[in-house]
This record gives C-alpha cells, structure tokens and sequence, in this order.
C-alpha cells in the first residue's frame, strides 16, 4: 500500500495509510511513505496502532513477524515490542521504536507523523 495523501492539520502532518476495511481484526500491514516503513496494526473493530515498521536491532519489516494482541514479535531475530508505546520486550532489542498517533476518518486510517505520544490508539 502506498500512502500518497497528506494534510497538515495543526502542527501535525496526517497522511492516509489505508482503509479501515484493508486491514482484517488481529493483522497488521505495511505502508511506504515518503521513503518511510510504517506498521498498521489493527487490534479489534475500532483500535488500530502504528509503528516505525522497520526492526531497531537490524533490518527487518516488523510487519512480516508475529502479531498477537499488542505485541509485534520481529521475524529476523525473535524481539518483541508493545506495539502501543513502542518498548523493547526482550533480548536482543536494546532500542524501542517509534510509535504514531492514528486516527479514523471518512473510514480511512490517518497516521501523525512526527508526532510521538504515550497514548496514540484510537478508540472511535
Ligand atoms: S532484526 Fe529484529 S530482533 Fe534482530
């Protein structure tokens, strides 16, 4: 998926990821923007997460790796990270990742870039 749209709403930039309906309950997706690798996650009807999608320990696309409740586990080496704050889980993470605030609008999922906030789910 390719995210070409973007607004600037405040200081915020938002950008369009996807739509809602492209991501099934419990799966999480890849999107480019700008030359950036994000992660879509959407962990029931209406609470949707995103992350950098790229892991920080090596180079690997968090969004190929195992995705269960709010944890995303890395293909390549086994690390975990909440997806909801971005915190490294286990070995061999050293570094936590980015993590995005996301909103819903006109049934497409909005990512903030440049925006890093503890609590960043949306929940309708
Ligand atoms: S590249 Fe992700 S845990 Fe090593």
């Amino acid at each position: 998926m390719n995210a070409e749209r973007g607004a600037m709403i405040g200081s915020e930039k938002w950008i369009v990821a996807c739509g809602v309906e492209d991501i099934e309950v419990g799966e999480v997706v890849s999107i480019e923007h700008e030359g950036r690798a994000l992660a879509v996650y959407r962990v029931s009807e209406d609470i949707f997460y995103s992350t950098d999608d790229i892991c920080s320990h090596g180079y690997a696309h968090l969004s190929q790796g195992f995705f269960e409740d709010c944890t995303i586990e890395c293909p390549l080496h086994g690390g975990q990270f909440d997806i909801r704050t971005g915190k490294g889980l286990c070995e061999p993470i050293t570094t936590d990742i980015q993590t995005y605030q996301v909103r819903i609008r006109n049934a497409h999922v909005e990512i903030a870039l440049g925006a890093l906030l503890p609590d960043h789910q949306f929940t309708g």
